[in-house]
């Protein structure tokens, strides 16, 4: 073929690329030799030389471009990436299965409208003993049985059709490697984030368009059209074959090599050059969307069709199911064959198809309602028991920890097991200097399954549980479930040392107040030297910094570095106190939830503990249950929990949700969008950020008609191209810095 200009040429040969690569990575398929691709791209990368102008980012030749990062950036999901409920048992996967059905079903929905009608109905002539509502309650008892009656049979029907509910169940593997969230807008890979803490993620864009499956641009057809916007979210992995050769390459260098795949690869994702991470072959499975617009999915399969045709990789293992029995056997038969596939698979994820399903039944503030993952049983290993010891937690719980003879399990040697409490101990009747069978799913802690009784020296005495607690020696209680079996101990002394010491360590953690030059080393040193007795006395240091020079390793920059770094956590924001505080049931999900609805500790404060039940956000439940209403409401009108307010108030710690801007920084950016692209000269792109958001401004990752500005460096690519399509100003960096405002203006 000739052409008539380089434009021309250029656009078909990268068709023609990503075509190739499609068939090459994602379908397994090549169609033409290597030698035959690799002249094409050099073909493109000769005319994109010789005509700069049309080089454009989403070209193949761009997949590995720009320089190192310094760091990853975070970003804050458009949609919350939650994590899945698991079972190890079909009897779990069942109870799951019964309860989509009878949320679904609207025939029981039907009886438990009538069950609550007649409730109510009785209730209004409580007390009354008049013929009339006697007449009523017999009435209302006769009509109960017979509700009740159908209920159960409706029940049993659905059990015996397997909860074959209408559309079905999605089974999908679940493939052991690293969430990823790719966001595609008009068609572009515009931003690939890791799942972080569900809320916010690490921008690994530039290392996810190494990934040779993942289009850069979704190959839109006629018929379906690139949406707005499209989030694919799945799995980032790496198959054995190249774990094999990394590792190998590692010891051959005499490098500590990686424990398992997925470690691999979450290290391989945060590495700062993209050109290591394009030699590390990672492939990627989707298997969800996050934030979509411009296109509508009715079911999941639709959405996989699409995937398909804009040539986005999902599992071609993905099997729809009628009933619940279907799925076990797919389970069952799946074991049998995963050890064939190239890839580590640690279970299956079985989801409803039908989207307005999902819908109806929601999520709880972790899971979604409609998704549950089956894991394969954790791989297992024979050791010797050596010794108990008793660990005090934040809560003053106090949990049994195994030291055994190091054993291979699941990737890594393992030395250390939790027993979880004296209940479990005595229920497996574990005693130290007996044989014992751990096992290890991925990263889960290790647990001691059972013991090996033949194995069992004769005389072995039984583990004594601690009466007081092993670090400051105070009262002790346990806990019990209903049948009288022991759940937890409790250390009760509320000065308890330990106790304090953890919740300290918890509360100057990253994730709470991450205070930086706080690690738990520090925490412990400024602790046993008497410096530290409360959360409050950790924003009273500057005022001792004498003493704090006088601390075993701590200079002059050290004390500067810690003192600056308590300073720079004061404004940290509501949620991230309130998870760091330490009460129990409150991580930081639930206290995001908390500190978003609530905007300041003292409207949390006012609020009553059914208000905290019961709230809504956007509309929906938020997830938070009766035990977390009732842990928070108690922490904040008990005298301690009152207390510890009162310290951080007093140290001007910011207890609302935090706008963290220099009080006197003039707000020029306000109401401005601003978006960095390219390479800079000056600048990081999160100190650009960091500037806008000071100035009043918002930062976003991707350019749209909400963009107001766009600072761009060399080599800005897509998003400058977006940018001049919208009209959205576009400011070089030196442009930018002139809008700023000078030191003393
Ligand atoms: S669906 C609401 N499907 O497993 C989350 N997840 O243990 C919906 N995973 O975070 C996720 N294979 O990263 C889904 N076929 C699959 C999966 C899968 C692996 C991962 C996913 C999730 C994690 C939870």
């Amino acid at each position: 073929m000739t052409f008539t200009n380089p434009q021309q040429e250029i656009e078909q040969l990268r068709e023609e690329i990503r075509g190739h690569d499609r068939r090459y990575y994602v379908d397994a398929a090549p169609t033409i030799t290597d030698q035959e691709y690799d002249q094409k791209l050099d073909r493109l990368k000769q005319l994109e030389a010789e005509h700069p102008g049309l080089l454009t980012a989403d070209s193949p030749t761009q997949r590995v471009g720009g320089e190192p990062l310094e760091g990853f950036r975070t970003v804050a999901h458009a949609r919350p990436m939650l994590s899945i409920d698991n079972t190890y048992d079909v009897e779990n996967l069942s109870k799951w299965a019964q309860r989509c059905y009878e949320a679904l079903d609207p025939q029981l929905a039907e009886i438990e409208a009538e069950l609550a009608a007649i409730d109510q109905r009785e209730e209004s002539i409580k007390g009354k003993r008049d013929k009339a509502s006697q007449a009523i309650r017999k009435q209302g008892k006769e009509q109960r049985k017979t509700l009740e009656e159908k209920k159960l049979r409706l029940r049993a029907a659905a059990a015996e059709t397997g909860y074959a509910i209408d559309g079905g169940y999605l089974a999908e593997p679940k493939i052991d490697g690293v969430a990823i969230n790719l966001r595609y807008e008009n068609g572009l890979l515009v931003l690939a984030t890791t799942r972080g803490d569900g809320a916010r993620g690490d921008d690994v864009t530039q290392n996810v368009r190494t990934i040779r499956s993942i289009p850069l641009r979704l190959a839109a057809t006629e018929t379906l059209p690139a949406p707005e916007v499209l989030e694919v979210r799945g799995e980032i992995f790496m198959p054995h074959a190249e774990f094999r050769r990394i590792n190998d390459a590692f010891r051959d260098a005499g490098e500590e090599p990686f424990a398992n795949p997925r470690n691999a690869t979450a290290g391989t994702l945060k590495q700062l050059d993209p050109t290591a991470v394009a030699e590390r072959r990672l492939q990627f499975l989707a298997h969800g969307q996050g934030e979509v617009a411009g296109a509508q999915f009715e079911t999941h399969t639709q959405f996989l069709d699409s995937l398909a045709t804009w040539g986005v990789p999902a599992s071609p293992l993905a099997k729809l199911c009628k009933s619940i029995q279907d799925v076990w056997e797919r389970i069952e038969k799946f074991d049998s064959q995963r050890d064939q596939l190239s890839y580590e698979v640690d279970g299956v994820v079985i989801k409803l198809d039908r989207y307005d399903q999902r819908e109806q039944l929601g999520t709880t503030s972790r899971f979604p309602r409609w998704c549950i993952a089956y894991k394969y049983p954790a791989e297992q290993a024979v050791t010797k028991l050596l010794q108990v010891d008793w660990q005090v937690g934040k809560t003053g719980k106090l949990t049994p920890r195994a030291t055994m003879e190091p054993v291979f399990v699941a990737g890594t040697t393992v030395q250390h097991a939790t027993l979880h409490n004296y209940g479990e101990i005595l229920r497996k009747d574990i005693r130290i200097g007996d044989t014992v069978i751990i096992e290890k799913a991925g990263e889960i802690i290790p647990q001691v399954v059972r013991v090996d009784l033949e194995k069992r020296p004769a005389n072995l005495p039984p583990i004594e549980p601690p009466e007081k607690c092993p670090d400051c020696g105070g009262e002790v209680e346990s806990e019990h479930d209903d049948a009288g079996k022991e759940t937890a101990r409790y250390c009760m002394n509320p000065e308890c040392p330990a106790q304090l010491r953890e919740r300290l360590i918890h509360f100057a953690a990253r994730g709470q107040m991450d205070i930086d030059g706080m690690g738990e080393k520090i925490v412990l040193q400024l602790a046993d030297a008497g410096l530290l007795n409360s959360f409050g006395d950790i924003f009273e240091l500057h005022s001792k910094r004498a003493q704090l020079l006088e601390l075993d390793r701590m200079g002059e920059k050290k004390a500067d570095n810690l003192l600056a770094g308590i300073e720079a956590a004061k404004t940290r924001g509501l949620d991230r106190v309130l998870c760091g505080l330490g009460i129990r049931h409150i991580g930081s999900t639930v206290a995001r939830i908390l500190a978003k609805h609530y905007g300041s500790i003292e409207s949390l404060q006012a609020a009553t503990r059914e208000e905290i039940q019961t709230f809504q956000t956007d509309g929906q439940e938020s997830g938070i249950g009766p035990e977390i209403a009732a842990s928070i409401h108690h922490f904040l009108h008990s005298e301690a929990g009152q207390h510890v307010i009162e310290e951080l108030q007093s140290a001007n710690v910011t207890l609302a949700v935090s706008q963290p801007t220099e009080p006197n920084t003039p707000q020029i950016f306000a109401g401005k969008t601003f978006v960095v692209t390219g390479k800079l000269e000056k600048y990081t792109r999160d100190e650009i950020h960091t500037l806008v958001e000071q100035h009043g401004g918002k930062a976003s990752s991707s350019v749209s008609k909400k963009t107001d500005y766009l600072v761009a460096g060399e080599k800005a690519g897509s998003k400058l191209a977006k940018a001049e399509q919208l009209g959205v100003t576009v400011l070089s960096e030196t442009a930018f810095e002139e809008l700023l405002p000078t030191e003393n203006s």
